[in-house]
């Protein structure tokens, strides 16, 4: 196993927002997280990255507990995060925010250059330098999960990669997500489509108010019609 999450709650304030969410990933996986907005698919996310931590319970990685560690050393161990707001430095170039990534994060392993990405996403090599501020929201999305790579993880977090996206682009991502599969990096990720959910990832969880409501291979989640109108977008 190499992702163990057991029994975690999270609180903002006084708020319970994770009420004991218990999941894995197991190495070579593509995982996602469903469920609607406000669900908790975020927090869940932020707090196995060291960014809310748990107040209770367990997450493993490779063996190790990382739950009370900070987002940079969770990063340091091998967990890579393209976050929802996708936190791209404005006024620095495409290029100098995936080789920024890479700088801040020395790691053995040297497998995801600039070039590699540009193979991954070939839009992004037509805009090397133009600032990320200018960049579109898919674009965006796109150099926020480059530079993620950059820092060579074994797992990535991705959080709501097909939010707001025109299908074309929505299309390009999902498509994205299993070369960097296939290329050896897990996946975990959180989304409201299931529909996209179902082009890259194996497994799912649903989440509904900060619970596991359901898991389960993702076709029978899209067979199972109820499940997939009590919890889900479409
Ligand atoms: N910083 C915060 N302070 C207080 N409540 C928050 C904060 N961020 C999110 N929440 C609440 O936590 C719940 C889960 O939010 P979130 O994890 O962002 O859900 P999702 O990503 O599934 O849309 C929601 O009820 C949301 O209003
Ligand atoms: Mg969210």
């Amino acid at each position: 196993m190499l992702l163990d999450v057991d029994n975690i709650v999270t609180l903002y304030g006084k708020s319970l927002i994770l009420d004991r969410v218990s999941l894995e990933v197991d190495n070579g996986e593509v995982v996602s997280l469903l469920g609607r907005n406000g669900a908790g698919k975020t927090t869940t996310i932020k707090t196995i990255m060291g960014l809310t931590p748990p107040k209770s319970g367990s997450i493993r990685f490779l063996d190790t507990q990382i739950s009370s560690k900070s987002p940079f050393e969770i990063a340091a161990l091998g967990i890579g995060y393209a976050p929802e707001d996708r936190r791209i430095f404005p006024d620095l170039t495409t290029q100098e925010n995936l080789l920024l990534a890479a700088h801040l994060h020395k790691r053995e392993r040297k497998d995801w250059t600039v070039d590699r990405i540009y193979d991954l996403f070939p839009v992004l090599s037509h805009l090397r330098n133009r600032p990320g501020g200018l960049l579109s929201g898919g674009e965006q999305k796109m150099l926020a999960i480059g530079r993620a790579l950059m820092t060579n993880p074994i797992l990535l977090l991705v959080d709501e990669p097909s939010e707001g996206l025109a299908p074309l682009v929505v299309r390009v991502l999902s498509e994205a997500i299993g070369d960097i599969r296939d290329s050896g990096v897990t996946v975990f990720l959180a989304d409201q489509n299931v529909r996209f959910c179902k082009k890259t990832a194996n497994r799912a969880y649903i989440i509904e108010k900060g619970r596991i409501k359901y898991q389960g291979g993702i076709e029978e989640i899209w067979q199972n019609q109820e499940i997939v109108k009590r919890y889900l977008a479409v």
